[in-house]
């Protein structure tokens, strides 16, 4: 916790490095977790493979104006996330300002002429500035002197490949380390981060023990704001509902009760859940690892070396652990499957693991075409065998952390500013290839929420439970924790602007927002611009989502508003949102000319995309432009904010 180590432990890099005997250090700029992971894993190869004495380093816990004297035998590794409009994470904002600056002062002078480094970023292609931290980071410290060693890594998650990105880079990375430092490459030794000490003098009632509570406030059941990516706010629901009509899939409109914390959203945020896995799938993983008996088990989990950070509270339990802290649903990843070899119970199991590890397509084909997570591949591979040789620490460096979830809040703060709605399509995907049933972890947490809170008949249809049960446990399968995230996507401050949204599927969601909040200044006497709304479904009788609530939006804000629909599968071809945009060229032209803003909310990789092209085309060939000129001018309202994208993939 950031708060706790700036009171206790120097800020100083170099000093830190020096008194833990440290010659590596990997610093992350990390928003949701993933480039802190990347940094734990190269710290940890980093010491079993060349005999490196790493650590892992959150940017805004040091400061860097001796960086100039960190000596020429140590090297330091950024792994850097880049967010939103090519912006640093908000770990990373002080750094990455501080080096950026053009008057720079180190102790001894203007330069990093000592400094070794490393470069690894994270970032998604489908976005304009891909990976423009880790870039302009790299250009800055080689201005300065500093020596890069092999080549900068840039992880895509846009086209989903930054786990191979980063395998593919760190290799001849840590070719060129070893030249540079006159490594010897050693057989790999495990050696354990965290130490897993059992606690038989204490139970899982015992109220010093964490159930999934993140923190001692809420472990004494006194929660306190600020609340935030550290600190959620166990919020009650106040009402949840399906809004699909079609029986197959759902679709929820939850309304969450943020009253009781200090909690204030702006139209266009996002709310984070914290999700919880499914007890299944967290009986699967504690089975396959023989721990199954050894669910309540209460542990200290402790890291071996002091600059080692447990990502969770302790004592705990192995259930609360994999419950409420690992990521074990996700898609496994090769490296990972390849160092748990080592432990597996049969020689059989030893040899399938060491063949995933190394060969890509061969793992490409066997388990990430299948979606499967780490429990399913063990079970697969030692059927009825228990993996009780695998340390716990090596769960716990290899699965990252769970992280909260982001998703559009799709009501407005004006009319209802302590309730915010959630709009959520639950995930189950069939995968053919393994018949099994792919289920998102949080929509389907969210779907056993509604179920819980609702009473539903057959509550929790999938045998899924998701709360321990416990006489203070918070998480009791009614609250949701959340907290609320800023953004950038707003509305007009002049509602007598026009506007114009792209909001196919879910996407819809901060437009039910946008259009609420101006129904309602409407209401007021308030004078509003075009409302144009370009909504697209399968079916108008499946997944037409609130299809009667724009009937009421349509009566106050009267021929101002139109909504324009996109069904992909009532007619003989898909008409999709951007082809009902070519259609409404001549009109969505004049809005834009008369100062309208534009906004797309949904699917980046090929919607949001697609919806770009279209809208250059359509300015082109109203504004008798060349396509080139077309795309000119989009980018244009990109950069003066009239183009705002509120995207995912
Ligand atoms: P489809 O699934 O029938 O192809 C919400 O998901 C809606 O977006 C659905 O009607 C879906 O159609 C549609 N959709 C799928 N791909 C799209 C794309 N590339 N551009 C716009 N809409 C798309």
């Amino acid at each position: 916790n950031g708060a706790a180590a700036k009171g206790s432990k120097t800020r100083d890099i170099v000093k830190t490095m020096e008194d833990s005997d440290k010659n590596m250090v990997i610093f992350y700029g990390s928003q949701t977790g993933t480039a802190e992971d990347y940094a734990s894993r190269l710290a940890k190869e980093g010491s079993a493979r060349f005999g490196l004495k790493t650590m892992v380093a959150n940017l805004e816990e040091f400061d860097y104006e001796n960086l100039d004297t960190l000596p020429e035998d140590k090297v330091a590794v950024f792994v850097m996330a880049t967010y939103g409009e090519g912006e640093p994470t908000d770990n990373a904002v002080d750094f990455y300002e501080f080096i950026m600056s053009d008057d720079i002062n180190f102790t001894e002078g203007d330069r990093l002429g000592n400094l070794k480094f490393i470069g690894f970023g994270l970032g998604n292609n489908t976005y304009e500035h891909f990976n423009a931290v880790i870039r302009r980071l790299t250009t800055t410290l080689s201005k300065l002197g500093a020596k890069q060693i092999g080549t900068i890594g840039e992880g895509d998650d846009g086209t989903g490949t930054m786990e191979e990105d980063f395998l593919a880079w760190k290799e001849p990375m840590w070719k060129a380390l070893q030249e540079e430092m006159d490594l010897e490459e050693r057989e790999a030794v495990y050696e354990p981060v965290f130490s897993i000490a059992e606690r038989t003098d204490l139970s899982a009632e015992d109220d010093t023990v964490y159930l999934g509570e993140p923190n001692k406030n809420h472990l004494e059941g006194a929660s306190k704001g600020p609340y935030g990516v550290n600190n959620p706010f166990i919020a009650p629901i106040k009402s949840s509902r399906e809004i699909f009509t079609a029986k197959d899939r759902n679709c929820l409109h939850m309304e969450i009760d943020v009253a009781g914390a200090n909690l204030s959203y702006t139209t266009g945020d996002h709310i984070a859940v914290w999700p919880t896995n499914a007890g299944k799938e967290v009986d699967r993983f504690l089975g396959v690892l023989g721990l199954g008996g050894k669910k309540d088990g209460v542990v200290d989990v402790s890291g071996i070396d002091p600059t080692a950070k447990v990502p969770f509270p302790t004592p705990t339990t192995y259930e609360a652990i994999a419950r409420y802290h690992l990521e074990i649903c996700a898609p496994v990843s090769r490296q990972f499957l390849a160092s748990l070899a080592a432990f597996a119970p049969t020689p059989a199991a030893k040899e399938e693991l060491t063949k995933l590890g190394g060969d890509k397509d061969y793992f490409q084909e066997t388990v990430s075409s299948r979606y499967l997570n780490i429990a399913q591949v063990l079970e697969l591979n030692a059927p009825g065998e228990a993996w009780s040789d695998v340390p716990f620490s090596l769960m716990i460096e290899g699965l990252n952390r769970i992280q909260p979830r982001y998703y559009s809040i799709s009501s407005s703060s004006l009319v209802q500013s302590k309730l915010v709605s959630i709009t959520c399509v639950v995930e189950s995907i069939r995968i053919p290839e393994a018949s099994h049933v792919l289920k998102g972890v949080t929509s389907n947490y969210l779907l056993a929420l509604k179920q819980k809170h609702n009473g539903d008949p057959e509550p929790d249809p999938h045998g899924l439970s998701y709360a321990i049960t416990g006489p203070r446990n918070k998480y009791d399968g009614v609250h949701v924790p959340v907290h609320i995230r800023a953004s950038n996507f707003r509305l007009p401050s002049d509602p007598s602007k026009p506007v114009i949204m792209i909001g196919p599927g879910t996407g819809v969601a901060p437009f039910r927002a946008f259009v609420q909040e101006r129904a309602v200044l409407a209401e007021n006497g308030d004078k509003i611009g075009k409302t144009l709304l370009f909504f697209g479904c399968r079916r108008a009788s499946e997944d037409f989502l609130y299809r009667e609530e724009w009937k009421e939006y349509a009566a106050k804000l009267g021929d101002s508003f139109s909504l324009i629909t996109a069904f992909s599968r009532d007619g003989p071809e898909k008409v999709y949102v951007q082809h009902r945009l070519k259609e409404h060229a001549k009109e969505v032209n004049e809005l834009l000319a008369q100062g309208g803003y534009f906004y797309v909310c949904g699917d980046a990789a090929h919607m949001a995309r697609e919806v770009n092209t279209s809208l250059g085309n359509i300015i082109a060939q109203e504004r008798g432009l060349t396509e080139t000129q077309g795309e000119e001018i989009v980018k244009r309202l990109r950069s003066s904010n009239l183009y705002q994208e509120d995207v995912w993939s």
